[in-house]
C-alpha cells in the first residue's frame, strides 16, 4: 500500500545527429513493469507537450522497441495506441503526404508511405495485439517502426534533398542552435 506515485515528466528529445536515432532499437523482454509504465507514461506527456502525434523510445535516448501514437493529438482518448516490438504483418495502397520528425525540428516534406498497414505488437501487459491503421494511422505506424529500425524519415527522400537538409542541419549544429 501507499506506493509511491511519481510525477510524470517531459523527457529531452534527441536531435538528428545522435546515434541512437539509427540504430535498430532492442526488443522489449519485460512487461507490466514500473519502469516501462513510467517511461510510457513520460512518453505521452514528452509528445503531447511538443504537439506530436508519435514518438518512439529512441527519440528520448531510450533504446527499446517502444512506440506511442495519438493521430488526435490529445482530443481524443480512444485514440491513444502503444505498440511494443511492432512489425507490419502487410501493407497495401500508396499515399504521398508531408511528413516531419519531433528529432527533426523545422523540416518537413513529402514521403511516399503504404495507405493501409496491418501491424503486430505487444501492449503494455506484454499481450499480442494486431492494429489496422489506414491514411495518416497508417503513416505513423510506418514512421514510428521506422524509427525502432534506426530510420528516419529523410531516409525515404532523394539523395539530393536529404542531402541538403543534412547540411542544413549542419549549419545549425555549428551555429549551436541543433541542441
Ligand atoms: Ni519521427
Amino acid at each position: 500500500m501507499g506506493a509511491f506515485k511519481k510525477e510524470e515528466m517531459v523527457l529531452k528529445i534527441v536531435k538528428y545527429g545522435e546515434p541512437v536515432l539509427e540504430q535498430p532499437a532492442e526488443a522489449v523482454i519485460e512487461f507490466d513493469t514500473p519502469e516501462l509504465h513510467e517511461l510510457i507514461v513520460n512518453m505521452w506527456e514528452t509528445m503531447y507537450a511538443a504537439k506530436g502525434v508519435g514518438l518512439a523510445a529512441p527519440q528520448v535516448g531510450i533504446n527499446k522497441r517502444i512506440s506511442v501514437i495519438d493521430i488526435s493529438v490529445g482530443e481524443d482518448e480512444s485514440k491513444k495506441i502503444v505498440i511494443i516490438n511492432p512489425e507490419i504483418t502487410s501493407s497495401e495502397g500508396k499515399q504521398t503526404g508531408e511528413e516531419g520528425c519531433l528529432s527533426i525540428p523545422g523540416f518537413r516534406e513529402p514521403v511516399i508511405r503504404a495507405n493501409t498497414v496491418k501491424v503486430h505488437a505487444q501492449n503494455e501487459k506484454g499481450e499480442q495485439i494486431e492494429l489496422d491503421g489506414e491514411e495518416l494511422l497508417a503513416r505513423a505506424f510506418q514512421h514510428e517502426i521506422d524509427h525502432l529500425n534506426g530510420i528516419l524519415f529523410i531516409n525515404h527522400l532523394s539523395t539530393l534533398k536529404r542531402d541538403i537538409i543534412r547540411r542544413k542541419i549542419k549549419k545549425l549544429q555549428k551555429a549551436g542552435e541543433w541542441e
